[in-house]
């Protein structure tokens, strides 16, 4: 049996793995922690949440008593780190909450793992989930590669940049088994509504203004969450110690024409002609620091562990916006904050630890 520690499960891509992980390996503890900050919903979860495989824990990152006495009372063979402040928007407003959490937990995470396992590191894996904004700006050609020097610009990707270098310092200095993955642009279900591609498409459906910061031309290459989970899945699985991993979609857009294809679809979902909701386009002022174009080279994990994005993109989006027409009460609860209290509802009298 194995006991794995999952932060930020209760998050976009966390909920998406924790999922993938108690469904696919039923010999698996998977505890997953997670603070509950604006960005963690436990509804993410509600068809997991009673298996008898999983635990939830209410907690923070940063809270050393309390992740050292998880390692000890679930005895963790391995941690897959995901819980962050992640949205680049919020961390131009607040870097402080982004260094805390980013570095300061990450460390603390590491500080943990590093004990418990002092006797014994065999199998053990602290395995990091990290982006490809640390890698910088790219202008019209090249790709990040795993050999790409780090030159992060947003105070969210410079607080990634630096939980990377912790984990290669422990790696180097303590030999924590550690694995780090940088991954491109996620999109699908259960995604937070701050970001572009929710955002526009609940924008959409309510006739509200799309705002598209500077001219639209910047790219990212955008993958289905669900393909990150299973490059995650892989990783954990087949990885090599010690190793970097780029993860992507092989697939890049430019905002403006990302934005276009949404439209397309959210119109055609809700019966209108397509492209008539082009006039909610608002072209505003641009990000602070805006990085131009992300592109990553995943051949590494391709030609080594055989992993491949499974979904076409047009495919991706259809499923993309089907999925947020058809669970509005999810983003509802969202905007209203009703969310939240689901926590108290379900789990405020069960303690884990
Ligand atoms: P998210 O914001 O949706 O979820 C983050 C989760 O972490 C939330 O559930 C939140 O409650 C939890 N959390 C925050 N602070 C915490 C703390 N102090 N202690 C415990 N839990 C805490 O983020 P996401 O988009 O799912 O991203 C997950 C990870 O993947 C992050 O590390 C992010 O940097 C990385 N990543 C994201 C993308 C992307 O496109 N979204 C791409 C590459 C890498
Ligand atoms: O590249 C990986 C990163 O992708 C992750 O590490 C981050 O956690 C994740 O949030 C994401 O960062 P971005 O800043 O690229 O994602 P976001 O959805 O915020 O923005 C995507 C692009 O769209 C970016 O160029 C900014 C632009 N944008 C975004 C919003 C929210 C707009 O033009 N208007 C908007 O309202």
């Amino acid at each position: 049996m194995k006991n794995i520690l999952i932060t930020g499960g209760a998050g976009f891509i966390g909920s998406h793995v924790v999922r993938l992980f108690v469904n696919k390996y039923p010999n698996y503890n998977i505890i997953n922690l997670d603070a509950l900050t604006y960005a963690g919903n436990l509804k993410n979860l509600k068809d997991i949440e009673e298996r008898s495989n999983y635990t939830f824990i209410k907690g923070d990152i940063c809270d050393t008593e309390q992740i050292r006495s998880i390692f000890l009372k679930y005895d963790i063979d391995a941690v897959i780190h995901l819980a962050a402040e992640s949205h680049v928007d919020r961390s131009i407003k607040d870097p402080f909450s982004f260094a805390k959490t980013n570095v300061l937990g990450t460390l603390n995470l590491l500080q943990a793992a590093k004990e418990y396992w002092s006797n014994n590191i065999k199998d053990k894996l602290f395995y990091h989930i990290s982006t490809d904004e640390v890698y910088g700006s790219l202008t019209d050609t090249g790709l990040f590669t795993e050999q790409t020097a780090y030159d992060p610009h947003s105070p969210y990707s410079a607080s990634k940049a630096s939980s990377d270098h912790f984990v290669r310092a422990f790696k180097d200095t303590y030999k924590l088994p550690a694995i780090i993955s940088n991954c491109s642009n996620n999109y699908g279900a259960y995604q937070f509504p701050e970001k572009l591609i929710p955002l526009f498409i609940n924008n959409i459906c309510n006739n509200k203004p799309l705002p598209v910061y500077g001219t639209g031309e910047n790219v990212r290459d955008w993958l289905y969450v669900e393909d990150h989970a299973s490059a995650i899945d892989v990783i954990f699985h087949k990885g090599e110690i010690g190793e970097t991993y780029n993860v992507g979609g092989f697939n890049e857009w430019k905002n403006i024409d990302l934005i276009k294809v949404l439209i397309k679809t959210v119109d055609r979902f809700l019966e209108r002609k397509e492209g008539t909701s082009e006039h909610l386009i608002s072209y505003i002022e641009d990000r602070a620091g805006h990085d131009y174009r992300y592109a990553i080279d995943a051949s590494k994990l391709k030609n080594e562990l055989g992993w491949s994005p499974s979904l076409q993109f047009e495919e991706g989006i259809e499923k993309t916006v089907q999925w947020y027409l058809e669970n509005k009460e999810w983003v509802e609860e969202i905007t209203t904050g009703k969310y939240q209290d689901y926590y108290k509802d379900m789990y405020a009298n069960k303690n884990p630890i």
